[in-house]
C-alpha cells in the first residue's frame, strides 16, 4: 500500500498533532506523517513530534518581509520531503490564495465548532454566550475564505449546565482527537470525495439524532 506523504502543521501544543501521528502509527492506516513544521521554532509539539519520530522543521514567519515570503519557504520545505498532502492542526497564520491554489484539494483543517458557525476564535466562550446545546469540532478541507471549504468530518457535543469555556473546550478537543484521524483516512484512502461544497462517500452514522437535553 502506497501511503500519502503528510504533513502536519502547527502553532503550537500539538495534541492533534499526537492523535494523528499516534492514528497513522497503524500498519493500514493510508497516510504517513513525514514531516511536522511549525511557524514558531519554540511550539512545543515540535519537541513532541520529534520525540515521536517524526521529522520536524521551523520556518518561523517573524523572519518573512511578508505572507508570500514566509508561505515560499514554507512551500520550499514541503517539496524538499515530498509532500503530497498538509494538516493544518493549530496552525494560527493565514494563508495567500496562492498557497491555497498550490494545496486545493489536498488540505485539511481541524476547527473546535460546528462550522458554519462560529468561524474564527473563541469559540466555546462565544457558543456559550449563545445558549446553544450542542457544540463541537469540524474538520474540512481549506478553501481561500477563513473557515471554510468541503466538511469532511463533525462531532457534535452537548454543552451542559456548568459548562465553562474551559470544560467545554476540554470535552470538544476529546473528540478532535477522534475525528481528525477518521477524516484524514477517509480522504487519504479516497473513501470521501469532494463534491462541490459538500464531501460524499463516508458511511454515516445509525443514530438518528442527538437531542439535547435528553428527555426525562
Ligand atoms: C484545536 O482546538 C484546533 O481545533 C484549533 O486549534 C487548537 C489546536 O490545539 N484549530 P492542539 O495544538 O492541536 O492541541
Amino acid at each position: 500500500m502506497s501511503r500519502l506523504r503528510t504533513a502536519i502543521l502547527i502553532s503550537g501544543r500539538g495534541s492533534n498533532m499526537d492523535a494523528l501521528i499516534d492514528a497513522a502509527r497503524a500498519p493500514d492506516f493510508p497516510a504517513d506523517i513525514a514531516l511536522v513544521v511549525s511557524n514558531r521554532p519554540e511550539a512545543s509539539g515540535l519537541s513532541k513530534a520529534k520525540a515521536k519520530g517524526v521529522a520536524v522543521a521551523a520556518v518561523d514567519h517573524k523572519i518573512y518581509a511578508g505572507r508570500e515570503e514566509f508561505e515560499r519557504s514554507l512551500q520550499i520545505v514541503l517539496e524538499t520531503h515530498r509532500i503530497e498532502f498538509l494538516c493544518l492542526a493549530g496552525f494560527m497564520r493565514l494563508f495567500t490564495p496562492w498557497f491555497i491554489e498550490q494545496w486545493r484539494g489536498r488540505m485539511l483543517n481541524i476547527h473546535p465548532a460546528l462550522l458554519p458557525a462560529y468561524r474564527g476564535l473563541h469559540t466555546h466562550e462565544r457558543a456559550l454566550a449563545d445558549g446553544v446545546k450542542i457544540h463541537g469540532c469540524t474538520v474540512h478541507f481549506v478553501a481561500p475564505e477563513m473557515d471554510e471549504g468541503p466538511i469532511v468530518a463533525q462531532a457534535a457535543v452537548p454543552v451542559l449546565d456548568a459548562d465553562t469555556p474551559e470544560t467545554l473546550g476540554a470535552r470538544v478537543l476529546e473528540q478532535e482527537h477522534m475525528i481528525y484521524p477518521l477524516a484524514l483516512r477517509l480522504v487519504a484512502s479516497g473513501t470521501v470525495q469532494v463534491a462541490g461544497n459538500r464531501t460524499r462517500g463516508a458511511a454515516t452514522g445509525s443514530a438518528p439524532a442527538l437531542v439535547v437535553p435528553s428527555a426525562p
